[in-house]
């Protein structure tokens, strides 16, 4: 049995939610404004919070500001608007639920139900957990870092819920991977995952492929096909990049959303559905709402539960339990037993790994197919680099006061007029320096330490020949 608090300043829904938390066996309290509910709080913390974001006396957010901490008790907000005002909330709010009004008894029913049962998907997450703390694996996340404790955590107390999910950070830290593991967490998981690059499709298919099309509506559409919100029906759908969906497109999209209800391009029928959507981006989602790329009313939509995945630089300990890992699979595979030596270990570690987890599986792979026995040195490995010059070398620069980074090169020459900072292999670049400047000096200063070797220039840089031919006519060398 559980105790609800339910803040709404209709005392007549108020009333009417109460009964039926009562009815299934919990108890309930009301406030129909802040300030009352603030006194019951501190009587009594709620197992569910039922807040209202619009209060006669203010935002339902304004309760949430000041109370520090909202520790077990879950968050679930009731708005009869179509979008939660999660911009107006205080940051790092993260509500496990939404309940659209009117209120659905029966959406209401289910998520009582969740929150005093211990159900079979909360033992097989104890499970999960349990053996996290053996391996150091969550699903198939591997980490032990306070930064990804709190993604564990985060997704532990969402999958079960039917909130969308935004997964933020940076690219290769692992964001299709939390998507996954929140939906095998969930009541979905025997049901389609579908993972939809919105900025793989092409503009023009975009739709159909979302939203699947009748025969003969358009040329080329020679049968009808089942779109990927059909065909992820019961389970759960993975937005990647969804910054880069067309806007047009976002709308339907939120419409969607917001009414479980699509029609197939060509069609005037309506199909209802139950997905799951979990969006991601490696880009700054405000921005891309400043720049007019992403929707705003869509982001605040997806928005409800966001989860930042650390970049891999800041998971300490994490580099080298990630390697170790990735090693050990590859002599699963093949039967050896080869491992890292310290100082691999530790230059490993010094690394500032700008493509994270999947740079760090690249570069691994690379080193266990370079080394001829069982210790795997740090010849293959990169470079050490630091994330910030020292502070000397900041106040060395000539335009502006501000931190740099550093880009490390082997085989320095310093035939290129500015490209080089004298005295050393690196390449000094000033922070907010434009990426085409950038480029051209990494180009350069490569090219000459590689003796004008152009194909050595392009092996180094990871570039073609053609491309790199096209970049040296055009600095007119
Ligand atoms: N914590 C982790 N433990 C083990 N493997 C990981 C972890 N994070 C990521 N990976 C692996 O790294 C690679 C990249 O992960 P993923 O595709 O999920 O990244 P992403 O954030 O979606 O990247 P992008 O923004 O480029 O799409 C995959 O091979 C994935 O299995
Ligand atoms: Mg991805």
């Amino acid at each position: 049995m559980g105790h609800a608090l339910i803040v709404e300043d209709d005392e007549e829904s108020a009333r009417m939610i109460a009964a039926l938390v009562v009815r299934e066996g919990h108890t309930a309290a009301c406030a129909h404004s802040i300030g009352a509910a603030r006194r019951l709080i501190a009587t009594r913390r709620p197992d569910l919070l039922l807040l209202d974001l619009h209060l006669r006396d203010g935002s339902g957010f304004d309760l949430l500001a000041d109370l520090d901490t909202l520790g077990d008790t879950v968050l679930v907000l009731m708005s009869a608007q179509a979008v939660p005002e999660t911009s107006t909330g205080p940051p790092g709010l993260q509500a496990t639920d939404y309940l659209p009004k009117p209120i659905n008894p029966q959406h209401l029913k289910k998520l009582l139900s969740r929150l005093v049962e211990p159900s079979q998907l909360r033992l097989e997450l104890d499970e999960v957990q349990e053996r996290w703390r053996e391996t150091g694996r969550f699903g198939h996340l591997i980490g032990r870092s306070p930064p990804m404790q709190r993604v564990y955590r985060q997704m532990s107390r969402v999958a079960d819920t039917a909130v969308s999910v935004f997964v933020h950070g940076e690219s290769g830290t692992g964001k299709e991977l939390v998507a996954r593991g929140v939906h095998d967490l969930s009541g979905r998981r025997d049901q389609p995952f579908l993972a939809v690059n919105c900025a793989a499709l092409s503009p023009h298919l975009i739709e159909s492929e979302i939203f699947g099309h009748e025969r003969g509506s358009f040329s080329g559409a020679e049968h009808q096909h089942r779109g990927f919100f059909e065909r992820a029906h019961g389970g759960t759908l993975f937005l990647d990049e969804v910054t880069e969906m067309p806007l047009e497109l976002q709308a339907k999209l939120l419409r969607v959303l917001e009414s479980g209800i699509f029609m197939r391009v060509g069609s005037v029928q309506l199909q209802q559905t139950d997905v799951r959507i979990i969006a991601a981006t490696n880009r700054d989602a405000a921005e891309a709402v400043t720049s007019g790329k992403l929707r705003e009313d869509l982001l605040y939509r997806l928005h409800v539960f966001p989860i930042g995945l650390p970049p891999l630089r800041e998971r300490g300990d994490d580099i080298q339990l990630i390697a170790r890992s990735f090693l050990q699979d590859l002599h699963h595979a093949d039967g050896g037993a080869e491992r890292f030596t310290p100082t691999a270990l530790s230059r490993l570690s010094a690394y500032h790994w700008p493509g994270n987890v999947r740079e760090l599986r690249n570069i691994v792979q690379r080193t266990w197919v370079m080394a001829t026995g069982p210790e795997v040195g740090d010849e293959w490995l990169p470079p050490p680099t630091v994330a910030a010059a020292p502070a000397a070398a900041a106040r060395a620069l000539p335009r502006r006061d501000v931190p740099t980074a550093r880009a490390t090169m082997a085989g320095f020459d310093d035939t290129v007029p500015g490209a080089l900072e004298p005295g050393g292999n690196e390449l000094m670049v000033e922070v907010g320096t434009q990426l085409a400047d950038v480029e051209r000096r990494v180009i350069l200063a490569t090219y000459e330490s590689c003796g004008r070797n152009k194909e050595r220039t392009a092996a180094v840089l990871g570039i073609s020949m053609k491309t790199l031919y096209n970049r040296l006519k055009e600095y007119r060398l």
